[in-house]
């Protein structure tokens, strides 16, 4: 048969995840599961909020009933920096561990991740941070199986390649990605999500929101130039039938089941369909990409003055998914032309209501922002104590965000970011 010839764009994108258990009950397979990889040793990484909770406790005593070696590190960084990853490393070094299991959101799973490629690998994290920021190494030698516990819905971190990290002395947020640092397992209990404050139930589902609509929205697959070395994809691929369906499916829960979750944690259905959710979006956006927003995100986390949350810990910081979804309706007005029809669409999802190009590109932001206002978010980037004097700061951050710069679906320049940023404020 003929093949048609290779075409400059890319004809191919990539698709993977990792094996995942979920449902009620999932976290107490977890020392069947690290006995049945001959692990004998298994080192337990959490923050002190979620030791709280009694989760990571229960899952060690799991582990030392199907005799396992296991102790705990609670000193995970919310946030995680390089400085608190590498009290973890230093921590994990003192023995040989065979196994890790990460108990929380995104910020134990992250640091999980991170521990994981340092005790394999000599150098320091920011050796694998991608160019300009770091070096762009990649992995070359195996890591130890690593299971990953969210007890937020959420990043999705327990699917993904990437692990973020908050480099103090650059004031700057940035990714390591690499698919060596997926995790191995996903087990998805959404009791464990219960006890979340509606503050960061709200802020973490944001998050779930701009994954699903980031990656719906990213510069399809076949619209990207085709790469040098086959075996050598980026992380990101863009948009692509696979990761739509999760997408489409992640939106339509989180418009369903956000506002439920954070007027009544005790929900459980509406915690259930969340934790889905999260599933859903971090195996779509950890194949086709997220971009703007979450690359506007990094500088706006990274560059913090004094800004608190509630329900977060007591010291400066602007959590994840609050730095995120405070462009998320600026960005979206701007990407419309690239894609009007599932731009509606996406409105459509979250809402249930049927929007026509008549109601153009005000439509989505609209939705984004009529939702955070319901669930108490902040709503501009003043909110966090920024002004006009701190765009170009913040735009010089997004820059560099190369990952998900190469799937932003328009392409961006300096004037066009300002605009957005000047737009959130
Ligand atoms: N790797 C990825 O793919 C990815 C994607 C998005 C975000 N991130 C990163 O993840 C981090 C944010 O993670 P997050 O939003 O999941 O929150 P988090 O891990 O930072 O936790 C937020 C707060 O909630 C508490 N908490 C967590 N689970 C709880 C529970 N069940 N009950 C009570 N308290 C609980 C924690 O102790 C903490 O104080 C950021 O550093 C962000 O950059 C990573
Ligand atoms: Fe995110």
């Amino acid at each position: 048969m003929m093949l048609p010839d290779t075409p400059e764009n890319e004809n191919v994108f990539t698709w993977a995840a990792p094996p995942l258990k979920f449902g009620a009950g999932a976290i107490d397979e977890i020392g069947a599961e690290v006995a049945a990889r001959g692990s004998s040793s298994c080192l337990v990484i959490t923050d002190t909020g979620v030791l709280a909770t009694g989760f990571p406790s229960r899952i060690a005593e799991n582990l030392r009933n199907a005799g396992i070696t296991t102790e705990i590190f609670d000193g995970v960084g919310v946030e995680p920096t390089d400085l608190s990853i590498e009290e973890a490393v230093t921590f994990a070094r003192q023995r040989e561990w065979d196994c890790f299991v990460a108990v929380g959101g995104g910020s134990a799973l992250d640091t999980a991740k991170a521990v994981n490629l340092l005790t394999t690998h000599p150098g320091e994290l920011l050796d694998f941070v991608a160019p300009p920021i770091g070096a762009g190494k990649a992995p070359w030698l195996p890591l130890k199986p690593l299971i990953a516990v969210p007890t937020t819905a959420g990043t999705g971190s327990e699917s993904t390649t990437i692990c973020v990290v908050d480099l103090l002395g650059l004031h700057l947020k940035a990714g390591v990605s690499h698919p060596r640092l997926r995790p191995s397992l996903a087990v998805i209990d959404p009791r464990t999500t219960l006890s979340l404050p509606s503050q960061v139930t709200a802020a973490s589902g944001m998050d779930v929101l701009s994954h699903a609509l980031e990656s719906y929205t990213s510069v399809p697959y076949d619209a990207k130039p085709a790469p040098d070395d086959p075996m050598r994809r980026p992380a990101f691929c863009g948009s692509n039938p696979i990761s739509d369906v999760w997408c489409e499916t992640a939106l339509s829960l989180v418009g369903k089941n956000l506002r439920r979750a954070v007027h009544n944690g005790r929900d459980m259905h509406a915690r259930t369909q969340m934790a889905l959710a999260s599933t859903y979006a971090g195996t779509g956006f950890g194949n086709a990409g997220t971009h703007l927003p979450h690359a506007n995100a990094y500088p706006v986390a990274g560059a913090v003055k004094s800004y608190r949350a509630e329900g977060y810990p007591e010291m400066p910081m602007v959590p994840h998914g609050q730095a995120v979804s405070a462009t998320a309706a600026a960005v979206f007005r701007w990407t419309y032309p690239a894609d009007p029809a599932r731009h509606l669409r996406a409105a459509e999802l979250l809402t249930g209501r049927t929007f026509t190009a008549t109601d153009g590109k005000e439509a989505l932001p609209h939705v984004l922002s009529e939702l955070m206002a319901d669930i108490d978010m902040p709503s501009g980037l003043r909110s966090f104590g920024y002004d006009e004097s701190d765009v170009d700061t913040l735009v010089d951050g997004t820059l560099k965000q190369t990952r998900q710069l190469a799937v932003v679906p328009r392409s961006l320049d300096r004037a066009a970011a300002e605009e957005i940023f000047r737009q959130s404020l």
